[in-house]
């Protein structure tokens, strides 16, 4: 794994005597907001049992982004885990940047030891997102936080400024490591139920001691009578969806992933793996006791074990006169009600007449009256074998992610390490492993049918853009199907569920060139295949409706001669165990030796 960069280059182990940055200049006029991550191991128990998690400057979630729209950001990543490392941005669409976007076909990894700066411009963003790393796994161990993006004083919100933000990090966790998990896959296995549901790193309020041993630390949020909060809630687990609720509280629902909803209440949310939504909450129970904020799995197998897991924390008003009791307020019910949850996805809807980020308002942008110039229909299925592995698929291809970027391969002339031949529907050729992506035509407008013939909800997410969700129904997609499609007011997002044994359809406006990861967001099948990059090309564009490469590239794979020596900082200031700090300096002695092996 570790060797794909450039080992060959020489590895200064020193503590770092400031080199000159050498980056593109950030853009004229706006703020940056330039920050140092250390991402290194932590050992924490939110379950009971010790685990090493991964997190960012000693925090586990990961520290806050917050900026404001346009504004540039600089993130100098130093990577001190005894892994390649690469954090990608979910939701943030690196306009004309791919270069920045942290997924393995457009950046080489940053090794053990070595330090990257990722350099943007949040364009015409606004809305609530999240950073996590984007390599092997690693995301079932942490390594994710917020990034918020606010908006520019000058652009109106739909809703009264609240009295206070509070986001939450909700999603299943796993005792085993992100290394032990890869290996039961890489093995052929199934990584099985999780262990538990986390918000914000910590596990579940012991609202039954039966259930849930007393004295884990839980997640608590203090709130004053009355006001009114803006909750930001992420689903960062690896593979389970999740229902969202606050006990006695509605949950006016205002954005998702970036784009302003139709307001309504609800009193409970279904979050799929990679989803988030930002709600307003106003306080206006009795604070008789506290209240139960409740993560629970939705979708899963009929195992009892597993639906009386729940993630739990607890609002807590600042006039509270007790502790919360009795039992958690309960989810829905799909017993009775079968199509509860995609009838609820159907009615999160986009608000037409709000501002955005971007000078016309959404409602402005009539996707209805735009024609459709490609369409892809993108059918997952049950894992199968191939070549003897066990294996998930879309439209029959298990991606192999070349060790050379895909972009960076282009970039270079280099052909033969990917193939640009990904079915773009559904055929009978035998499944195979393959480097291949789809094209997509530059100023097109796209549609992606998305097709689960798998007996679990799937999450598709697509870097570099957000598409309108208009339609999503059971069974398989025909052309039919299009006369149902919302024409109006379909949400714009960049992460969406599709259904057991049913399609969700979206619309994409091909208007950022790059080439952009289209992934499940469950990180097994993820792991297993599951993914395609969309190469959106401007044959003449390069610097000019694309960025150029930014100095600090990393070169790996066939390019890794081209790599330039490094000087590196390898203590590690932060790392919050003792164990660690030894384990960085073993690391940059075991770096020192390799370079001077390769360099002799
Ligand atoms: C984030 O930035 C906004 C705007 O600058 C500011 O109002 C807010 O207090 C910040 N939030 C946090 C948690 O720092
Ligand atoms: C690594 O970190 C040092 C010190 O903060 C910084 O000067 C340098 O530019 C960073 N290197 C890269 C490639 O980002
Ligand atoms: C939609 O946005 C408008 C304009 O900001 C706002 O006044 C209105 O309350 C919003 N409506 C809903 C239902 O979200
Ligand atoms: C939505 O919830 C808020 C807060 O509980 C409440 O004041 C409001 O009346 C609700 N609106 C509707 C339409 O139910
Ligand atoms: C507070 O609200 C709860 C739930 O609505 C109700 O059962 C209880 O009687 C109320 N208590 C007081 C003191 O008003
Ligand atoms: C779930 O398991 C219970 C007990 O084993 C069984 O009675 C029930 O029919 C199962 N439900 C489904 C939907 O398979
Ligand atoms: C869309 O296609 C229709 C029929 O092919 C054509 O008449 C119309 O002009 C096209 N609209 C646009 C905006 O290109
Ligand atoms: C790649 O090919 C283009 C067009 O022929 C050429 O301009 C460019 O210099 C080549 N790049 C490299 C790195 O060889
Ligand atoms: C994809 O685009 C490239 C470059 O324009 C072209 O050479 C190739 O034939 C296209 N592939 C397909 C399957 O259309
Ligand atoms: C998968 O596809 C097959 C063949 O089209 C169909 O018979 C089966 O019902 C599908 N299963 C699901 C879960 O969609
Ligand atoms: C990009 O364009 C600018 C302005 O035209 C030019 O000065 C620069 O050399 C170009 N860079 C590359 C890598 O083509």
């Amino acid at each position: 794994m570790a060797a794909a960069v450039a080992i060959a280059a020489v590895v200064v182990a020193a503590v770092v005597a400031a080199a000159a940055s050498a980056a593109a200049p950030a853009s004229a006029g706006e703020p940056t907001r330039d920050v140092r991550w250390e991402v290194g191991y932590m050992t924490v128990a939110p379950l009971g049992v010790s685990q090493k998690v991964i997190a960012i400057n000693n925090q586990f979630p990961g520290p806050l982004l917050n900026v404001t729209t346009n504004w540039n950001v600089r993130v100098n990543v130093q990577n001190n885990l005894d892994e390649p490392l690469l954090l990608t941005w979910d939701g943030i669409q690196m306009r004309m940047n791919s270069w920045q976007d942290g997924v393995a076909g457009t950046n080489c990894p940053i090794p053990p030891g070595w330090n990257w700066t990722y350099q943007f411009q949040l364009k015409d963003q606004i809305g609530s997102f999240f950073y996590f790393p984007s390599l092997g796994l690693q995301r079932a161990a942490g390594g994710f936080g917020p990034v918020t993006v606010n908006n520019r004083a000058v652009v109106p919100v739909p809703f009264a400024q609240p009295d206070g933000d509070i986001t939450l990090f909700i999603g299943d966790w796993y005792t085993k490591s992100h290394v032990e998990l890869r290996k039961m896959l890489d093995d052929g296995k199934d990584i099985g139920i999780p262990d538990g549901i986390l918000i914000n790193g910590k596990g579940p309020y012991s609202y039954d001691n039966t259930l849930i041993p007393e004295g884990l630390q839980h997640e608590t949020v203090g709130v004053e009578p009355g006001k009114t909060y803006r909750f930001r809630v992420h689903n960062v687990g690896t593979s389970t969806s999740l229902n969202f609720r606050i006990q006695n509280h509605n949950m006016r629902v205002v954005e998702a992933e970036g784009t302003y909803t139709y307001q309504q209440n609800y009193t409970n949310l279904d979050i799929h793996v990679g989803q988030s939504y930002s709600f307003l909450v106003t306080m206006d129970q009795n604070a008789s006791t506290d209240y139960y904020i409740v993560a629970s799995p939705r979708f899963v197998t009929n195992e009892s074990r597993w639906h009386d897991v729940s993630g739990v924390a607890v609002l807590q008003y600042s006039n509270s006169k007790g502790r919360a009791s009795g039992p958690l307020p309960d989810g829905p019910n799909d017993f009775y009600y079968k199509s509860y949850s995609m009838d609820q996805a159907r009615s999160i809807k986009m608000n037409t007449t709000a501002g955005a980020a971007r000078p016309n308002p959404q409602g402005s942008f009539r996707y209805d009256s735009i024609n459709i110039t490609q369409t892809f229909v993108l059918k997952n299925e049950l894992p199968l074998r191939i070549n003897g592995k066990r294996r998930r698929t879309i439209n029959g291809v298990s991606y192999s992610p070349p060790e050379t970027p895909l972009r960076l391969a282009d970039l270079h002339n280099l052909t033969g390490v990917y193939k640009t031949d990904f079915p773009t529907m559904p055929g009978n050729a035998p499944p195979k492993m393959a480097s291949s992506t789809l094209n997509a035509s530059y100023k097109g407008f796209l549609e992606i049918v998305f097709q689960n013939n798998d007996t679990g909800v799937q999450t598709y997410h697509l870097d570099g853009y957000s598409f309108f969700v208009v339609g999503m129904d059971n069974g398989d997609w025909t052309p039919d199907c299009r006369s149902r499609y919302n024409k109006w007011d379909a949400i714009s997002r960049s992460t969406t569920q599709v259904f057991p044994g049913g399609w969700t359809a979206v619309l994409v406006s091909l208007d950022n060139v790059g080439i952009w990861n289209l992934r499940s967001e469950k990180l097994d099948n993820w792991y297993n295949g599951q993914e395609v990059y969309v190469k959106v090309a401007d044959p003449l564009g390069y610097n000019i409706t694309e960025m150029i490469m930014p100095d600090n590239a990393l070169y790996c794979g066939l390019l890794k001669d081209l790599q330039k020596p490094q000087i590196h900082q390898v203590n590690s200031k932060s790392s919050a165990q003792a164990a660690d700090r030894w384990g960085a300096r073993v690391l940059a002695m075991v770096l020192l030796i390799i370079a001077a092996v390769v360099s002799i």
